[in-house]
This record gives structure tokens, C-alpha cells and sequence, in this order.
């Protein structure tokens, strides 16, 4: 990992942290490009299936030097709005690499992606399968099944179950109708349950329901089974097992493939491409006692706030404050670190 303490400081791709605000400025966040190849990577490398596919979930972060470097080591794109499709594409990603997955999709998105961009749509429900496919009959489509199921770490990322994504798997022989009607050729099969996964079970049972499903599709190029992939947020906390991951995975995929060919696996990781890849810079600003009742606290006010992590303030999500300047050192005094909103 190329970001860590070494001595009192902290250091990001080498340089010191101190000196990159210097340069720079703060509220500044910094990213480190070889972490974020080497994750790619792992996950690359932990499989033994030979057709498998990344498209990075750009919405974990879609600043465009991450995009460029996840392009040029062969990765595609997972987007959920239009507007990242269109980033994707300026960016040189190749259409057939990038997937349009969204939730409540207008014609008029959907005639952007597909009509004008040549995107391939993972359409969300029944009633969008109808509006595609008389906008573009005769074409390919993807669709997103939930599987009756999510997993994850927070209510507000599970995604699977009763919850408002996907065609829900008992509903799928209807969505096979729709795209008949229309002559749609329906090209993939897409899940996503959730985000913080560590556990690789629940990845095996989608595969499973979406190879299951695919039997009875003659055209499935795909299957896709999301992003998720656990990344530790605070020290001590284990990691998502890849290696385990693409074992099973790729023994999954074998075993199909004997019947169904040689269908690709498609993966969606955001964070865990780009979770430990980057920092937030700030700076201490302002520093002011209060006491009130014979309680005393001391406030480190910096120069970011919320409206940079917004999960934070979303769902309460830990991140892990290091004193870039003495990191190493003992701690002096306790001070709750606050924001500039
Ligand atoms: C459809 C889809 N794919 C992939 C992801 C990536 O999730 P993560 O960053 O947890 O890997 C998300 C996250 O919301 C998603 O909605």
C-alpha cells in the first residue's frame, strides 16, 4: 500500500503529505494511481476463469485520472446516470465495455445512452423493458434481476430483497416475454445486492440464479453480479477475500460454461478498486476551547466539511483522522475534529 506513516508523517505515492498541500492547497484529496492498479489487479489475478470483465463502478469516484488508468489496464465501466456514460465515453472507454445501469430511467436518458452514445441499457423493471423496447426493437438489452436477496453493511447500500432495484427473479419469465415481444435480444444478466460484502456466498448464490436463468436464454453474453466487495474503513478490519472470491467464482463459471459456453463474468467493485487509494487533505484552521457546566472540549476546526464525505453525515460512516505532521507521535490532547459547514 503506498499510502502509509513513515516516521511522524504521512506519506501518499511517495511524497509527504504536507508538502502535496503545499503545493496544492486544502481542502485537497489525493489519490495514488499504483494502488489503485494494484487492486484492480488482485482482483484480476484471482481468477482462473479466462473470461472475466471489470467494469469499475465510477461512481465510487469518477475523477478522470482513475478513469484513464483503470481504462488503460483493460477495464470497462459500470455507470448509473447518463452524464457518467458520456464521461466514459470522452474518457475512450469503449462502449461495448460500459454498462448504463440506473433506477427510474426516462425515455429520453434512455435514448441518450443507447440512441446517440450505443451504450448497452440495464433496464431496471418491467415497464422500462416495454418503453426499450418499443424505442429500440429489435436490439440488445441487459437486465438487472434481484435476486430476493441483499447483503452488505448498511440498510441504505442493500440493494437486493424488497427494495426498489431490479426485476425481481420471479418476474423473469415475464421479462422474457417483453423482450420477445419486442425482438430484443437480451445479451446479460445483472445483479447488484449490496455494498460491503465480505462474505463470498452471497456472490456465489447470484451467479448461481443468474447462470440458472440464463439457461433459458439463447443469446446471454453475459452475466454480471455487481460490485460489493468489502474494503476495511477502520484499522484492524479485515478484507474481502479475493483470492477466495475468484476461486470460487471461476469453479463456478467452469461448471457452467460446460452447458452454457463460454459465458463472461462481469464484476462492478467501486471501493474496493479505489477505498484505500486516495486521502482527504485538510487543515487545521482554527483551534477553540469551550466549557460549559464544568465540561471542557476542545475542537480542531478544519478547512472540509460533510459536503466532502457526505456519507459521513448520510449514514454515519468512519473515517479514520490522521495527524499528517505527526503521525507518528503520542497523542497530547483529545480533540473532536469538526468541520467548516
Ligand atoms: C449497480 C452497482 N454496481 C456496483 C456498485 C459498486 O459498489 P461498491 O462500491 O460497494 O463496490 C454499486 C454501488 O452502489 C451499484 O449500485
Amino acid at each position: 500500500m503506498v499510502i502509509e506513516v513513515r516516521g511522524p508523517h504521512l506519506y501518499v505515492g511517495g511524497l509527504r503529505a504536507e508538502d502535496i498541500a503545499d503545493r496544492f492547497g486544502t481542502p485537497l484529496f489525493a489519490y495514488d494511481r499504483e494502488t489503485v492498479e494494484e487492486n484492480y489487479g488482485k482482483l484480476v489475478g484471482s481468477f482462473t476463469y479466462e473470461n472475466v470483465e471489470i467494469l469499475y463502478s465510477c461512481k465510487a469516484n469518477n475523477n478522470p485520472g482513475i478513469l484513464s488508468a483503470l481504462r488503460e489496464l483493460g477495464a470497462g465501466l459500470d455507470a448509473s446516470s447518463p452524464w457518467e456514460v458520456l464521461l466514459g465515453v470522452r474518457l475512450g472507454f469503449p462502449r461495448e465495455r460500459i454498462l448504463f445501469t440506473g433506477v427510474g430511467v426516462a425515455d429520453e436518458e434512455m435514448r441518450f445512452v443507447r440512441g446517440e452514445l450505443g451504450v448497452l441499457v440495464n433496464v431496471d423493471s418491467l415497464p422500462q423493458l416495454r418503453r426499450y423496447g418499443r424505442m429500440f426493437p429489435g436490439t440488445e438489452v441487459s437486465i438487472r434481476i434481484n435476486p430476493g436477496f441483499g447483503a452488505g453493511y448498511h440498510e441504505f447500500t442493500t440493494t437486493g430483497g424488497l427494495t426498489k432495484f431490479g426485476i425481481d427473479v420471479s418476474s423473469a419469465s415475464r421479462a422474457l416475454e417483453i423482450a420477445g415481444e419486442h425482438g430484443l435480444r437480451v445479451v446479460g444478466l445483472h445483479a447488484h445486492i449490496g455494498s460491503g460484502i465480505f462474505s463470498v456466498e452471497p456472490y456465489a448464490r447470484v451467479a448461481r440464479v443468474l447462470l440458472e436463468l440464463a439457461r433459458k436464454i439463447p443469446h446471454v453474453e453475459f452475466i454480471d453480479v455487481g460490485g460489493g466487495m468489502g474494503v476495511p474503513y477502520r484499522p484492524g478490519e479485515g478484507a474481502f477475500d479475493h483470492i477466495g472470491f475468484g476461486r470460487t467464482m471461476s469453479k463456478i463459471m467452469e461448471e457452467y460454461s460446460r452447458t452454457l459456453g463460454n459465458v463472461k463474468l462481469r464484476l462492478e467493485p467501486g471501493r474496493f478498486i479505489v477505498g484505500n487509494a486516495g486521502v482527504l487533505l485538510t487543515r487545521v484552521v482554527d483551534v477553540k476551547e469551550v466549557e460549559v457546566g464544568g465540561i471542557r472540549k476542545v475542537f480542531a476546526v478544519v478547512d472540509s466539511s460533510v459536503n466532502h464525505i457526505p456519507r459521513a453525515a448520510m449514514m454515519g460512516t468512519y473515517y479514520e483522522v490522521v495527524h499528517a505532521s505527526r503521525a507518528g507521535a503520542p497523542a497530547e490532547v483529545e480533540v473532536d475534529v469538526v468541520g467548516n459547514l
